[in-house]
C-alpha cells in the first residue's frame, strides 16, 4: 500500500505543465487531491478543484482545508512569462502565503518546485559559466535575473518555514521539464548549438519523472528543509560530456570524470535523500563532436 492511501494533498498550479500528470500519479496512488490554480484546464482530474490566486490569503486558507500534505507548483515560471514586478512577487508572496499558512496549520510536509535557476546561471544576460563541473548545491551563485532571484528567495522560505513551524519541505530543483516528445526536439536544436545547454548542463526531466519525484519527496522520511537537483541520468545534447566540457570550457576544473553522455550535475541528494532515480530517458543515439560546433 502506497503511503499516500488515504492522505490529502492540495496541489497548487496544478493546471500547468507538470500539475496534471502529478495529479494524476498521486490519485493512483490513493491520495484524495485538491487543486488551486489561476486558470481551469480540461485534463486536470481531481477531487476538488479550485480556481484562484496562491499569492491570496483567503484563497489559500480555502485550499488548505483538511489537507495533510502539499505540492506547491504555481508560479510564473520564466523570466519573460509577464513584467519583472508581477512574476518576483507573484513567486515569493505564493510559496510565502502556502508554506506560512501550511506551517501554521500543523500541516508536517510540503514539496515546492525549485529551478536549476536557483544558481542563477541559466537566465543570466551575463556570459557566465558554471565555476565547475558537477553543478552541485554548494556552486558559486551569480543572480542577476528576477526569476532566478525568486526561486533562490523561495528556498529561504523554505528554510524559515522549517525553522519556524517545523513543516518539512522538499525543493526539487527542476531542469527543463517536458514530455519526450518535445524534449527529443529540443535535442535536435541542441545537436546544432550544444554551447546553448553549458550553464543548464545540457540536463532535462520528463514531466513522469518529474511527478514521480514530487511523489518520493511526500513519502520521503527526511526532515528539515531540503533543496537539490534532480535530472535524468544523461544529457540532451548527443554528444559526450567530456568532449563538450574540454571544447567549450577548457578551463573551468571538472570535479570527477564524466562518462559518455552522463549529466554533469550532482544527482547524489536526489539519490540519497527522496531516492529518486529518473527513469526515462530521451533515446537518442550518441555523436563524435563535430570539430567546428
Ligand atoms: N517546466 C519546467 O521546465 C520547469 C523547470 C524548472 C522549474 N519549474 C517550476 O515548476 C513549477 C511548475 O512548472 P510548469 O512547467 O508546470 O509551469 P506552468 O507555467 O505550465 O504552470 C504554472 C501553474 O501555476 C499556476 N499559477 C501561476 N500563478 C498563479 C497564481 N498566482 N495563483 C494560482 N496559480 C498560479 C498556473 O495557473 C499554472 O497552473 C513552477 O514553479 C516552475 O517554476 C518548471
Amino acid at each position: 500500500m502506497s503511503t499516500l492511501e488515504g492522505s490529502r494533498v492540495l496541489v497548487t498550479g496544478a493546471s500547468g505543465r507538470i500539475g496534471p500528470v502529478t495529479v494524476e500519479r498521486l490519485r493512483k496512488a490513493g491520495a484524495s487531491v485538491t487543486t488551486l490554480s489561476h486558470r481551469e484546464n480540461p485534463h486536470l482530474v481531481a477531487d476538488r478543484v479550485l480556481v484562484g490566486d496562491t499569492q491570496s490569503q483567503a484563497d489559500v486558507a480555502a485550499a488548505l482545508e483538511g489537507v495533510d500534505l502539499v505540492v506547491h507548483l504555481a508560479a510564473l515560471a520564466h523570466r519573460d512569462i509577464a513584467p519583472a514586478y508581477d512574476v518576483y512577487t507573484t513567486n515569493v508572496v505564493s510559496t510565502f502565503n502556502v508554506l506560512a499558512q501550511a506551517g501554521a496549520l500543523g500541516i508536517t510536509r510540503a514539496v515546492v518546485a525549485g529551478s536549476i535557476n536557483a544558481y542563477g546561471l541559466p537566465q543570466n544576460l551575463h556570459d557566465v559559466t558554471p565555476a565547475y563541473f558537477p553543478i552541485d548545491t554548494n556552486i558559486p551563485v551569480d543572480l542577476a535575473d528576477w526569476y532566478s532571484l525568486s526561486k533562490h528567495n523561495d528556498e529561504n522560505t523554505s528554510r524559515m518555514a522549517w525553522r519556524h513551524w517545523g513543516i518539512n519541505v522538499v525543493t526539487l530543483r527542476f531542469p527543463h521539464v517536458n514530455t519526450p516528445d518535445v524534449l527529443l526536439e529540443q535535442s535536435r536544436a541542441l545537436a546544432g548549438s550544444p554551447r546553448d545547454g553549458i550553464r543548464e548542463a545540457w540536463s532535462y526531466l520528463t514531466t513522469e519523472d518529474a511527478a514521480r519525484a514530487i511523489e518520493l519527496s511526500l513519502t520521503a522520511s527526511t526532515t528539515g528543509a531540503h533543496a537539490f537537483f534532480l535530472a535524468a541520468n544523461n544529457t540532451l545534447a548527443p554528444y559526450r560530456t567530456e568532449d563538450m566540457l574540454r571544447a567549450f570550457v577548457p578551463e573551468t576544473p571538472r570535479l570527477r570524470r564524466f562518462v559518455e553522455r552522463e549529466v554533469p550535475i550532482d544527482l547524489t541528494p536526489a539519490r540519497e535523500l527522496i531516492g529518486f532515480e529518473a527513469h526515462h530517458e530521451v533515446a537518442i543515439p550518441t555523436l563524435d563532436l563535430p570539430l567546428d560546433i
